[in-house]
């Protein structure tokens, strides 16, 4: 087991345990801050939540239990609502605990939930995908789609985050390729042993207490040393400038459209820094099982529209993370010529 800990200054703000057979942790670590727990879940995390209310009741704990529609449609201001009608109809105080036990989709509704009820109760989060273990459960951003994604949210840490291992080595075979986007994403830009572990195994037998930890530790130092999100942060947004505006077009999954939104970076990279590690990148994502191109008619305006109302972009323009290397990246405004090539290169032609 390995603790990871964001700190804000010197004050530690955020736990992240990885490790197996967590249960006893999480019923441990729950005592330590109330007498009662909400268990919120989803369909596919309900036997778990059940699991880990079951511990808690060992313990002495009063829980609750709650199960949200599955995935994305839990990111929803009328799911909120009820959960916080749930939360009151059970006496919840200020200082009671929400746990969320889930995916991404499932922890950013618990932590909004979490940073909003009372102006504000504890939270702790059990990651059960990849792509939450290793990215989404991390770092404070919470969010619930209004019109567009994310378009509420607060930022709010969890107390604790788990992740345990013996759960994600079940996940079906498609979310572990969600989550090596993520993961090979972290890799590119911070730790190529997360990219050499990927090469050398399949997907399915790639070692995740190795990727978590490796992945876990480069967000957990990039959001310590930028806490308030002021620039170092953006490095994490690698290949999702091109990547958001594609999985919005296309209704493809985050994973897929981080991984050709990344082959884009990777061409706008070798346009104005000289980066030449594309064709290792490419390899990879197709070794694992990710796209490379847009295959489908996405029109090459839409996305160009859903690029400039990016949320990142400022008044200096579009700005797009770029490799100067494998483990070196900056955060660059880009001219038209540059976006041309990077959107030429995933089959995204006028
Ligand atoms: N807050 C952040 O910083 C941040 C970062 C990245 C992504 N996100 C958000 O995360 C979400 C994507 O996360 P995700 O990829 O985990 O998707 P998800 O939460 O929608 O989960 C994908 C599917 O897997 C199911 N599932 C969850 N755990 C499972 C398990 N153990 N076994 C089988 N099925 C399981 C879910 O019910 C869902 O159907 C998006 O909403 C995205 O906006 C947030
Ligand atoms: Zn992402």
């Amino acid at each position: 087991m390995r603790r990871h800990v964001i700190l804000e200054g010197d004050i530690p703000v955020s736990e992240i345990i990885v490790g197996r057979s967590l249960m006893s942790e999480i019923a441990q670590a729950a005592v330590g801050v109330s007498t009662r727990v909400a268990v919120l879940s989803q369909p596919s995390t309900k036997a778990y939540g059940e699991m880990i209310a079951t511990a808690l009741q060992s313990v002495g704990l009063n829980t609750t239990c709650h199960t949200l529609p599955d995935g994305e449609a839990a990111k929803d201001l009328a799911v909120v609502h009820d959960i916080y009608r749930v939360l009151n109809r059970a006496a919840f105080t200020r200082e009671d605990l929400v746990i969320g036990v889930g995916g991404g989709a499932l922890t950013d509704v618990t932590g909004f939930v979490a940073g909003t009820y009372l102006r504000g109760v504890p939270a702790m989060y059990v990651a059960t995908t990849l792509l939450a273990a290793v990215d989404a459960s991390i770092g404070g951003k919470t969010g619930i789609n209004v019109d567009g994604k994310n378009l509420a949210g607060v930022f709010v840490h969890p107390q604790i985050v788990f992740s345990d291992i013996d759960v994600l080595d079940t996940l079906p075979h498609h979310l572990k390729v969600q989550g090596a986007a993520e993961a090979v994403k972290t890799g590119f830009i911070e730790d190529m042993e997360i990219v050499q572990a990927y090469e050398a195994t399949a997907v399915d037998a790639v070692d995740l207490e190795f990727i978590v930890n490796r992945s876990v530790a480069v967000k957990v130092a990039v959001v310590t040393e930028d806490f308030t999100e002021q620039g170092r942060r953006a490095i994490l947004n690698y290949g999702h400038t091109v990547g958001h505006a594609i999985e919005t077009a296309s209704g493809m999954s985050h994973g897929e459209a981080v991984a050709i939104g990344m082959v884009s970076a990777g061409a706008a990279s070798h346009a104005v820094t000289g980066f030449n590690g594309e064709g290792r990148q490419s390899e990879l994502f197709g070794k694992i099982g990710l796209p490379t191109r847009v295959d489908q008619s996405i029109e090459v305006d839409r996305v160009r529209a859903l690029m400039a109302s990016d949320k990142k972009r400022d008044t200096s323009g579009l700005r797009m993370v770029l490799l100067k290397e494998f483990g070196v990246p900056v955060v660059e405004a880009v001219d038209d010529a540059t976006v041309r090539v990077a959107l030429d290169a995933v089959g995204l032609s006028p």
